[in-house]
């Protein structure tokens, strides 16, 4: 069999995006599938200002925290932030095999650090995630795409039990993943930690894929000096969110790791408002779903070699690169419009 040799082939750079891209003129009608959390608090902010995106629907899926709380935390996000109007329903409470692993040491029991939020006058919609993000794609006149920002549990059902709906999704943004280091172990990042079952089957749907993994997340941090300018914001929201960030910041301290939050999943969601704040790459992932050392591994190899001689074609673009610089800005920026 050939071989590449001795040396090293260089680093995947920089294609051309396959996300779509929502414009004012025409906002991008978008499903967040989320488990909050404390950067889903932020990134479903981001989808509630930014003018490029309409956000249809919010459901919960069963990670950071468990999936009541998820739910709960949604139906309060939406609710401080003045979108009472978005409809949230509930997924699944774990993994399609084994039990959850939570994040709770992080995110806190509740997800919400030791925030409380005011409490929303409604509830969940009563039918589930599932079936909301199918009524809402088969309802709507254009294609719709998902914003997944927790483990991959209803998206994978959703592929699973509604095959037909699938031109109806426009783009998986997902935040997930990692070519390189993961966080919850050295192979593998939470979201599909939690859920490497759904994640193989998301990954090899044929479904067009953007993963927003850890390679430019942890790229996408906010540290104690974004506090003094959410304080200079008047209203309740960038109050709650520097409440959030501060619990972040202060575990984060205790863990000797600094003052500082990657905030992962308002990248995948802020990826299909701007066109130039991520960088991507094409690659072909494929997920690690035994139960060895890398459990839950995105294997990523935009080797153009291996691939042809394997002829496999990329299945999604990566994210690689992003101006850390703007994305707090654009933190701020969204904050300041919230009530
Ligand atoms: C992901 O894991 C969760 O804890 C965060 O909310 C984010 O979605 C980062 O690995
Ligand atoms: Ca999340």
């Amino acid at each position: 069999m050939a071989s590449v040799g001795l040396f090293r082939l260089p680093p995947a750079g920089l294609t051309q995006r396959q996300a779509p891209v929502g414009s004012v003129a025409h906002p991008l009608p978008l499903i967040i599938d989320s488990d909050p959390g404390l950067d889903d608090a932020l990134a479903i902010a981001c989808a509630v200002v930014r003018p490029e995106i309409k956000l249809l629907a919010v459901t919960s899926v069963g990670g950071n925290a468990d999936v009541h709380h998820c739910t709960e935390n949604a139906l309060r996000l939406l609710h401080l932030y003045g979108a009472d109007d978005v409809p949230v329903a509930e997924g699944a409470v774990g993994p399609l095999v084994g039990p959850l692993e939570r994040a709770t040491e992080i995110h806190g029991e509740s997800g919400m650090g030791s925030t409380q939020l005011p409490k929303a006058s409604r509830r969940a919609e009563p039918e589930g995630a599932v079936a909301l993000m199918a009524r809402i794609l088969e309802s709507s006149p254009e294609p719709v795409a998902i914003a997944p920002i927790g483990p991959l549990t209803n998206i994978a059902l959703l592929i699973r039990s509604f095959p037909h709906l699938a031109p109806k999704i426009s783009h998986i943004c997902l935040m997930g993943g990692s070519v390189g280091e993961g966080n919850s172990s050295a192979s593998a990042e939470f979201n599909i930690y939690a859920d490497p079952t759904a994640a193989e089957i998301v990954f090899s749907s044929g479904l067009p894929i953007t993963m927003i993994g850890l390679d430019v997340t942890h790229h996408a941090i906010l540290d104690r000096s974004i506090l003094e300018r959410f304080a200079q914001l008047p209203g309740r929201s960038a109050k709650a969110a520097a409440e959030l960030l501060k619990f972040s910041f202060d575990r984060s301290a205790a863990w000797g790791q600094g003052e500082k939050m990657a905030i992962h999943d308002a990248v995948a969601v802020l990826h299909l408002a701007i066109p130039d704040l991520v960088g991507v790459s094409r690659y072909h992932v494929v997920v690690d779903a035994t139960s060895g050392p890398a459990r839950g591994r995105t294997i990523g190899d935009a080797n153009p070699y291996r691939l042809k001689r394997d002829k496999r074609e990329p299945n999604c673009d990566v994210g690689l690169t992003i101006d850390s610089d703007r994305f707090a800005d654009e933190m701020v920026a969204i904050f300041a419009k919230l009530p």
